[in-house]
């Protein structure tokens, strides 16, 4: 199968941001057995919690980090000695506090998170950024980066509409950018479908550009259980529902990268992240 043979042809790790329009929809639960549903498949996956004051993957898992994004990044601390391994193929960098305007308040910041995130591009398969609900200004520089956002909805009108308003401030910014949408929490499969059919065809109508179709995830208590327990739902529960639909999504997933070509874009996160804030390289200045 082509899934396996493709990790030779990746040089570097691209780039999927993870985004919702409204909080509470699933993403940072996503992220985690999304992550773990790669790491099955033999794809080595780092997230990096972005989620500016909220970041939540820590409790998701269930371990403690002692370090964090933030302080990494204001200490020169190498990305590698944050990073927290929760299976062979899986690890995180948590999220800290004051990540908001971090960048915009010193752009040293910004050089070394950059700097840092090719070292580790280099050493995964995927790199996932878990985004805060909406963007701020600086994590918009970073969505419009990315290879590939994640768009997590569910088919409850206030989520929809919120998903819609991201996708007019993305595609107002990026026309071309790459979103696959998953409608999560769903009761049945013609609800996921119904719910991605209605928001890419508002997309394509008034914002000239729509989001692919990627998967439906169903509502699942076992999930809920195991955000209580704090135990990734494919860890503690792998036949659950959730957990078999990961696998089919994290397959179909793949299946878009390699038809995309993800690989060959890979280069350019830090040349547009650059841009994005107009920032000058070390020895430019
Ligand atoms: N598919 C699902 N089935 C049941 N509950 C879910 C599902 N997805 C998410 N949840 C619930 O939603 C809560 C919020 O999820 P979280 O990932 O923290 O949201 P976000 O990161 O989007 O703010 C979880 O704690 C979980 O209880
Ligand atoms: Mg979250």
């Amino acid at each position: 199968m082509r899934i396996s043979q493709e990790k030779d042809t990746i040089q570097t790790a691209p780039i999927i941001g993870i985004a919702s329009g409204k909080g509470g929809v699933g993403k940072s639960v996503f992220c985690v057995n999304f992550a773990l549903a790669l790491g099955e498949l033999g794809k080595k996956v780092l997230i990096i919690d972005l989620d500016i004051g909220m970041g939540n993957i820590e409790q998701i898992i269930g371990r403690n980090a002692n370090t964090n994004i933030v302080d990494a990044i204001k200490s020169e601390w190498p990305f590698q000695q944050v990073q927290v391994g929760v299976t062979p193929n899986f690890s995180f960098i948590a999220g800290g506090s004051g990540l908001s305007n971090l960048f915009h308040m010193n752009q040293n910041y910004l050089t070394f998170f950059v700097e840092q995130l090719e070292l580790v591009k280099r050493q995964f398969d995927f790199i996932l950024f878990d985004f805060g609900a909406g963007a701020s200004e600086d994590m918009l520089h970073f969505m419009l980066a990315v290879n590939r956002l994640i768009l997590i909805t569910t088919p409850e009108p206030p989520a929809m509409a919120d998903s819609y308003s991201l996708m007019k401030m993305v595609y107002g910014l990026k026309k071309d950018l790459e979103i696959s949408c998953v409608v999560n929490q769903i009761f049945n499969r013609r609800e996921g479908m119904d719910s991605w059919q209605r928001l890419s065809s508002v997309a394509e109508r008034f914002l000239g550009n729509s989001p692919t179709w990627l998967a439906s995830l169903p509502k699942d208590h076992n999930l809920l259980m195991s955000v209580r327990e704090q135990v990734p739902c494919m860890l503690s529960r792998p036949r659950a529902h959730y957990c078999v639909n990961m696998r089919l999504l994290a397959r179909s997933f793949l299946v878009q990268c390699i038809g995309q070509a993800e690989h060959k874009k890979t280069g350019s996160f830090t040349d547009k992240v650059r841009t994005y804030f107009g920032l000058l390289r070390r020895n430019e200045r």
